[in-house]
């Protein structure tokens, strides 16, 4: 089931402010895309999502309910990071299946369960191999068929083809919008790709230099012609960029 995710008033301070105030709401069934310059607090706002790392001011709802880090929230998310994060010792389907295991499902259904969403992800005979033998593009799809396993309300990608050549990147584009609509999961995505963004997600978010406010929400529905709404992200984020770059300067 997909479910809806509403932030109020997000901030985090370390020894800086990284994230400012940051509030906005996905609607069930939602793509949205994350976009804003290196540094501004995308990470750190999916860990907060996730429940990884506490918030210093805000909330997040999940489903109406409040996600409090590092506790256990029985709407699972899901998350593919940058890197893949497989074991290199386990095969793919261990790799997959080794995350059901605090589920508390016996081997044979976590088994099952790994294959089938291999199967999902494109990975079909390839299950007995090991990370270390199939491409970047290969691992990449079995993070997230990994992420997808836990069978999660909301799935948060963290620029999850960054590695990727851009033949590679856009077949998994194409692959994360079929799983999208099939499956009909929440999904929040990370990118720094303006174009992969506006390719992909219903809703686009450009965050401003760090520390992070919303500087423009979109609705990616077509009206705006596509080149045109390119320039016009393209020229904001170069705004951002100047303004951090100006900020980590003084
Ligand atoms: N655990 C931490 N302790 C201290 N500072 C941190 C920590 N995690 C992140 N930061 C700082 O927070 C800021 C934002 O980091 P974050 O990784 O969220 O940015 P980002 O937008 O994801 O960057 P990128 O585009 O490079 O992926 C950076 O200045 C970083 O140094
Ligand atoms: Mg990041």
């Amino acid at each position: 089931m997909a479910v809806k995710l509403v932030l109020s008033g997000i901030g985090k301070d370390f020894l800086i402010p990284v994230i400012d105030t940051v509030s906005f709401s996905v609607e069930a069934g939602e793509f949205v895309c994350l976009l804003g310059p290196n540094g501004c607090g995308k990470t750190t706002l999916l860990r907060i999502i996730g429940g990884i790392e506490p918030a210093t001011r805000g909330t997040v709802l999940l489903d109406g309910k409040l996600v409090v880090a590092d506790q256990r929230h029985d709407r699972p998310v899901g998350m593919v990071f940058q890197e893949d994060r497989l074991l290199p010792w386990m095969s793919l389907r261990d790799n997959v299946a080794l995350v059901l295991k605090p589920l508390g499902r016996p081997l044979a259904e976590r088994r099952a369960i790994a294959n089938r969403y291999l199967g999902v992800v494109g990975l079909r005979g390839f299950e007995d191999y090991y990370p270390g033998r199939v491409s970047g593009g290969m691992r990449q799809r079995a993070a997230i068929a990994r992420a997808l396993a836990i069978e999660p309300d909301v799935l948060l990608m963290d620029e999850p083809f960054a590695s990727l050549d851009a033949q590679n990147r856009r077949i998994m584009q194409n692959e994360v919008r079929r799983i999208w609509r099939e499956t009909g999961r929440t999904i929040l995505f990370v990118t720094h790709s303006i174009e992969e963004a506006v390719a992909i997600g219903t809703h686009l978010i450009m965050l401003s230099a760090r520390p992070a406010r919303i500087r423009e929400a979109i609705r990616n529905d077509g009206r705006v012609e596509r080149a045109k709404l390119i320039d016009d992200l393209n020229a904001m984020i170069m705004e951002e960029v100047e303004r951090q770059q100006g900020g980590a300067s003084l």
